[in-house]
């Protein structure tokens, strides 16, 4: 068998890939990676901004909460062109500021719970039975899933889920040619990240120290999870499946 070049395989041109919550931050950046790449990208958002974010990367929109089972639906159905969905990179998340154990209500807990875990997992379901001749599926975790943190323990509990879902959906999947991997990354400079750093610069925080604190002395960017996305997607990654990679800077290291 005849050796592919680099560009083959990581060349998307055909497919089909569904990137949730892109209307900014890490999943804009995926989306925009995906497409350089040559595949059909579909963003889908609640913020209807992603519309926006669509036109100026070449790729389609749909507004999408993941959490309501109708439009995770009909964002799965539209992505997959009437083909095969190829990929879906499971990128909407919330970490509202979680605060000391004591003062965590039960609902805030099932809020976190609802949108990190469990609508992850109903998306990547919808998106494997789109994926009827394989695919590849990345789930965004985070550092926070593998080490914790004290005042962030709901979203902890939530990407450390994350992590255990991407892992029972690899020997799941994994049969079917579907593979599943997710990404940890460590600080990244998004809008979600300025705006949970907010109170805290009001009170004299350095914010892009704070998120260049890592070995390398590298503020994290949305692109330098993108890069690890297209990786995971791509055929470089033919023999890559049920694991988490840390994109941090060092910061665990
Ligand atoms: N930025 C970081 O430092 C960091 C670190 C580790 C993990 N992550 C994870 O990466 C992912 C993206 O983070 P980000 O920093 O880019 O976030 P962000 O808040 O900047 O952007 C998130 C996007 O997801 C959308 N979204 C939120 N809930 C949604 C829902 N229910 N349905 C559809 N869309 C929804 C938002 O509208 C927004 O456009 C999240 O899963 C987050 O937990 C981020």
């Amino acid at each position: 068998m005849a050796t592919p070049d680099n560009e083959t395989l990581i060349d998307l041109t055909g497919k089909n890939a569904l990137v949730t919550g892109a209307a900014k931050g890490i999943g804009r950046a995926i989306a925009e990676r995906l497409r350089a790449a040559g595949a059909n990208v579909t963003l889908a958002d609640l913020d209807a901004s992603g519309d926006a974010t669509a036109k100026e990367i070449g790729g389609s929109f749909v507004v999408c909460d993941i959490t309501n089972a109708d439009q995770l639906s009909a964002a799965v159905t539209a992505a997959a062109r009437g083909g095969n969905l190829d990929i879906l990179v499971n990128n909407a998340g919330i970490y509202p500021t979680t605060g000391p154990i004591d003062k965590v209500s039960d609902s805030f807990v099932s809020r976190m719970l609802e949108v990190n875990v469990r609508a992850q997992y109903s998306a990547a379901r919808e998106a494997a039975r789109a994926m009827k001749d394989g695919g590849a599926i990345v789930n965004l975790a985070s550092i926070a899933g593998i080490r914790g943190g004290a005042n962030i323990t709901a979203y902890s509990a939530s990407k450390g889920a994350v992590i255990a879902l991407t892992r029972a959906f690899a020997n799941e999947l994994g049969p079917r040619g579907i593979r599943v991997n997710a990404i940890a990354p460590g600080i990244i400079d998004t809008p979600g990240v300025q705006e949970q750093m907010a109170p805290l610069k009001a009170g004299g925080l350095d914010i892009d120290a704070a998120i260049a604190a890592n070995p390398l002395r590298i503020a994290g960017q949305p692109d330098h999870i993108a890069r690890v996305t297209l990786f995971l997607v791509s055929e470089l990654a033919a023999f890559i499946t049920g694991q988490t990679v840390v994109v941090d800077g060092g910061a665990t290291a």
